[in-house]
C-alpha cells in the first residue's frame, strides 16, 4: 500500500468537478467508536462492516464502518490524546465531523471550491493498494463541520461497495480497513431490517445572524442553491425561535438546511446545542429516508431508539389540517393507518405536492446535539413546516426536564 500526497493535476474530465455523485460515508468523531458501532448497529440497524484499527496497523485511529441501504457512517475515535477526534470528543462530545461527497475526481473539487473562496481542512492525499485508490481532499464548512471530497478507483468504486452492502456481501471500503466478518448483530440485523435507505437532508445550527453567510457559503463555494419548496418562508413563531434557509447541490442529491437561533419567549433549541457545543456551530441533526415510516419507526422503538414524545393533543387536529390541505390540492389523505400513526407516535405533514412522515429522536449521546430524523415523503419535498409548532411544545417540554429552558 501506498500513501502519497497528489501533486500531478490528474486527468481533468469534461465534467463538472463539483459535481456531486452521492453522499460517499458520515464521518463522526465519538469518544470510543467500538462502543458506539454497537450502539448504531443495535438501535437503528446497522450492520458493522469493516474496521480500521490496532489489529490493521492504524495506530493512531480506531474507525467502525456501518451501513443500511445506502447510509454509510464511519464512527472515528482517537488513540492517542492529540488525535483530532480525541481533542473534539473532549470538546464536542460525540457528533459529525464530516459529510464526504463523493465526486469524479476529489482533487479538482478540491481546488475549485478553494478558487471559489473555501478553505482548506486539509490537503488532498491518496492511499492505494492492490485492489485501487482512494483520493481525499477536505474543505472546511461552519463551526467543526469540513466537507471531505472523496474520489475512487477500481475495487473501490463507490457503486460496486453500495451493490455489495445492499446485498450484504462484504465490501472494501478503503484501504487499511478489513471485514469485521461474523457478528451477531449483523446477523441479527439482516433478519430484521430496519428500513434506512439514504440521508435525505443534514441539517447544521450556526450561531444568530450567521444564517445568511452559510447560505452564501454554500452557493460561492460548493456552488449549491436555495432549495424551493412548500415552507421555504419564515418559520419563526413563538414557539420556534429559529430561523431556516434550504441549501441544495445543484442535482438535489443532498439538502443542507441551514438553521439559526432566534429570539423568543424560551431559550430555542439551536442555542441550547450551541450552549452545549463548546458555542461552535455544527450538524444538528440528520434525516434518515425510509420508504415505510410505520415499519422503521416501530422497529426502531423495538429496539430501544428513544423518540421525542408528542403530545396526543397533536392528534386531535393533525387529519383535518393534512387531510384538508392534500384534499384541496387534489391528492388522496394519508393512506397509512392513522391509529397505528397515533400508536407510534409519527408526525404528519402536507403541501401542495403531497405528504411525509417524519419522527425525530432525542439526543445520541449525552449532551443535546446531534440526534436522527427517519423520514418517509408521499410526495412532499418539504421539511414539516406544520409540525414545527408541534415538535417545539414536545421539545421544550425535553428541556424543561434536563432543566435548560
Ligand atoms: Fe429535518
Amino acid at each position: 500500500m501506498t500513501i502519497a500526497p497528489n501533486t500531478a493535476s490528474g486527468s481533468k474530465t469534461a465534467t463538472d468537478p463539483l459535481q456531486l455523485i452521492d453522499v460517499d460515508h458520515v464521518r463522526f468523531y465519538v469518544g470510543n467508536a467500538k462502543q458506539a458501532a454497537v450502539f448504531y448497529a443495535h438501535t437503528f440497524g446497522f450492520q458493522i462492516e469493516q474496521v480500521r484499527d490496532l489489529t490493521t496497523g492504524s495506530r493512531d485511529e480506531a474507525a467502525y464502518l456501518l451501513t443500511q441501504g445506502n447510509i454509510r457512517l464511519l464512527l472515528v475515535s482517537g488513540l492517542t490524546p492529540d488525535h483530532p477526534a480525541s481533542k473534539e470528543a473532549a470538546l464536542f462530545g460525540d457528533g459529525v465531523k464530516d459529510i464526504a461527497f463523493n465526486v469524479d475526481d476529489a482533487e479538482a473539487a478540491y481546488e475549485r471550491a478553494i478558487s471559489n473562496g473555501g478553505e482548506s481542512a486539509y490537503e488532498p492525499y491518496t492511499l492505494s493498494d492492490e485492489f485501487g485508490s482512494v483520493t481525499y481532499a477536505g474543505i472546511q464548512s461552519y463551526g467543526r463541520a469540513i466537507h471531505s471530497f472523496v474520489s475512487r478507483t477500481g475495487g473501490y468504486d463507490l457503486a460496486r461497495i453500495k451493490k455489495a452492502s445492499m446485498a450484504y456481501e462484504p465490501v472494501s471500503f478503503a484501504p487499511k480497513f478489513r471485514n469485521v466478518g461474523e457478528h451477531a448483530l449483523n446477523t441479527f440485523n439482516r433478519k430484521n431490517p430496519c428500513g434506512l435507505m439514504f440521508v435525505d437532508h443534514c441539517v447544521g445550527n450556526v450561531e444568530e445572524g450567521k444564517m445568511n453567510y452559510w447560505v452564501d457559503w454554500y452557493e460561492n463555494v460548493l456552488e449549491f442553491k436555495m432549495f424551493k419548496h412548500f415552507d421555504d418562508q419564515d418559520i419563526s413563531t413563538e414557539h420556534s425561535a429559529l430561523m431556516s434557509k434550504v441549501m441544495a447541490s445543484g442535482n438535489n442529491l443532498i439538502k443542507m438546511p441551514i438553521n439559526e437561533p432566534a429570539d423568543g419567549k424560551k431559550k430555542s433549541q439551536i442555542l441550547e446545542y450551541l450552549e452545549w457545543h463548546n458555542m461552535t456551530p455544527g450538524v444538528q441533526h440528520l434525516a434518515l429516508r425510509t420508504n415505510d415510516e410505520l415499519h422503521s419507526v416501530a422497529a426502531l422503538r423495538d429496539r430501544g431508539v428513544d423518540f421525542l414524545e408528542i403530545p396526543d393533543t397533536y392528534y386531535d387536529i393533525v387529519w383535518d389540517r393534512v387531510n384538508t390541505m392534500l384534499t384541496e390540492n387534489g391528492h388522496s389523505p394519508v393512506k397509512e393507518d392513522h391509529e397505528r400513526i397515533r400508536e407510534l407516535g409519527v408526525l404528519v405533514d402536507a403541501d401542495d405536492e403531497g405528504y411525509l412522515l417524519q419522527l425525530f429522536t432525542k439526543p445520541l449521546q449525552d449532551r443535546p446535539t446531534l440526534f436522527f430524523e427517519i423520514i418517509c415523503r408521499r410526495g412532499s419535498q418539504s421539511f414539516g413546516k406544520g409540525n414545527f409548532k408541534a415538535l417545539f411544545e414536545a421539545l421544550e417540554l425535553e428541556q424543561d426536564k434536563r432543566g435548560n429552558l
